[in-house]
């Protein structure tokens, strides 16, 4: 996959960047480096296009997911991950995602396919990515995720189902609330950081 790599200080995370509908691996730089100027970055361009513009996986319409793609995608970017750990020599099981919108949910379908895929996650204006899906025991894997009370893209009940379902497989979820739609805000940015930074 078209991505972009940048080493870490000795024993940080590396925090997988993944955009929204749209854009590319230099889209979340910026916010890798607020969220953590030291981890180590692997930003990825999604490889599927939909009317030229790259996501993680195809969709049949606004919020309806083309499920069998999406497994299958998400097992690619699952794979796509280990290797360039070996590549690259950072630490697998260090790994935490920074998704926003279309890459929010491949970061979730992540967690709710592998156990071991992400150590955390930041997931900016996420939906519930698959339902009526047994998610592994997520034990140990913490979760942020920013929403919007007026989100038309993704619904209030979206981010309370998805914590729902991630703490139910055992992972630890704090949600923070904006009211600015769909937008990726600096405070909502600012909220992660602070979040991160308490537990990493
Ligand atoms: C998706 O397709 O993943 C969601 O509808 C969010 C987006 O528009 O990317």
């Amino acid at each position: 996959m078209k991505h972009i790599y940048q080493e870490g200080k000795m024993g940080k995370p590396t925090l997988l960047l993944l955009h929204g509908t749209g854009g590319t691996e230099r889209d979340l730089l910026p916010i890798g480096n607020m969220i953590d100027p030291d981890a180590g970055i692997l930003s990825v361009r999604g490889d599927v296009l939909e009317n030229g513009m790259p996501r993680f996986f195809r969709r049949l319409a606004e919020g309806v997911f083309d499920l069998e793609d999406l497994v299958r995608r998400t097992k690619d970017l699952n794979n796509f991950i280990s290797k360039a750990a070996d590549d690259y020599g950072f630490d697998r099981k260090n790994v935490i995602a920074v998704g926003y919108s279309n890459g929010a949910n491949i970061a979730a379908s992540l967690m709710f396919h592998y156990a071991d895929a992400l150590r955390g996650a930041i997931l900016h204006h996420p939906m519930v990515p698959i339902r009526d899906q047994e998610l592994p025991a997520l034990t140990g894997t913490s979760v942020f995720i920013g929403a919007g009370t007026n989100d038309p893209i993704c619904p209030v009940d979206e981010a309370k189902d998805l914590r729902s379902l991630l703490e139910g497989a055992g992972a630890e979820v704090q949600i923070h609330w904006e009211n600015f739609g769909h937008s990726l805000t600096r405070t909502e940015i600012q909220a992660a950081a602070a979040w991160y930074q308490n537990k990493y």
